[in-house]
């Protein structure tokens, strides 16, 4: 039977999973985390996850050494064979004895993680709307903090605009969506901005990239400028969550004809078959 919860060593039902009130990623926000998808119980691009966990923690000079085969004992039992999920994993800087900003001398790191199954998002095949707004969030983007009072309030502004997503913008360049990076294309090339503190490393962003130059779709990691967006024939947005989402408005304009691209059709064939042969 597969279990519903992992903290600190432990297996339990979600329900009964819980963290004192004096732990620090309930207080500050003093954590970083993972969503890492995992089709028929395989954990997929799990390194790459991984990588992307420990650079995390090293940026927040959180200290937690776990290989990677200790990582899959700990996440596997959480997997069903039979269907499409993914894992949360979050941990904290832990319980500190006062409430106090800088680090505690001691204190053990939480882990914790649950599992979920992947509900199909069935606005892919249409495509969704989504509008520009400011980037309003920090200089450590590319860290996977569980801070993300920014990202939830763009996003929540974006939903009460009737739009999936937001498209964020800094002096007048794109850096990525609310929980997602950002394509375009643009005069045919496949456009996505460079990593750099300010987006973060996607690992849905990074397969189309390596998809992109096996399937030799001219490509190009550059700044995307807001005029240029508001004129590209297609823009997609990606996440382990969601896959690859084409958008279809933007800002109440029409993207392309009004629905999801031909390269897009392309790539999103490309992903689903990529997919399918993780092992
Ligand atoms: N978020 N950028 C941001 C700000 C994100 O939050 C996410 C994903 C991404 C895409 O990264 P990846 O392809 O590795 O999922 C980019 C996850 C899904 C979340 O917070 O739930």
């Amino acid at each position: 039977m597969n279990k519903t919860a992992y903290l600190n060593g432990e297996y339990l039902p979600l329900a009964e999973a819980k963290v004192s009130v004096l732990d620090r990623g309930f207080l500050f926000g003093d954590g970083v985390y993972e969503v890492i998808p995992a089709y028929r119980g395989h954990l997929f691009r799990f390194d790459d996850h991984l990588r992307r966990l420990n650079n995390s923690l090293s940026n927040i000079r959180l200290v937690l050494h776990k290989t990677a085969e200790q990582w899959r004992t700990v996440l596997e039992p959480l997997l069903s064979t039979d269907r499409d999920q993914y894992i949360y994993l979050q941990i904290t800087r832990g319980v500190a004895p006062t409430r106090d900003h800088a680090f505690p001398e001691h204190a053990e790191p939480t882990v914790f993680a649950m599992c979920s199954d992947i509900k199909p998002f069935t606005e892919r095949e249409t495509g969704v709307k989504a509008v520009t707004l400011d980037d309003s969030r920090w200089d450590l983007c590319h860290v996977k903090a569980t801070t993300l009072l920014a990202n939830i309030l763009l996003r929540q502004q974006a939903v009460e605009q009737g739009a999936a997503e937001a498209i964020l913008v800094k002096n007048d360049y794109v850096t990525e969506g609310a929980a997602s990076n950002i394509f375009a294309v643009i005069d045919g090339v496949l456009k996505t901005p460079e990593t750099s503190g300010e987006i973060l490393p996607g690992i849905t962003r990074e397969v189309i990239i390596e998809l992109a130059q096996k399937d030799q779709i001219p490509y190009q990691e550059a700044p995307i400028s807001l005029a240029e967006i508001k004129h590209a024939s297609e823009i997609w947005l990606t996440s382990s969550t969601r896959e690859i989402i084409p958008v279809v408005e933007l800002d109440g304009q029409r993207i392309g004809n009004g629905k999801p691209g031909p390269i897009w059709q392309n790539m999103n064939q490309l992903f689903q078959q990529y997919k399918q042969n993780v092992s």
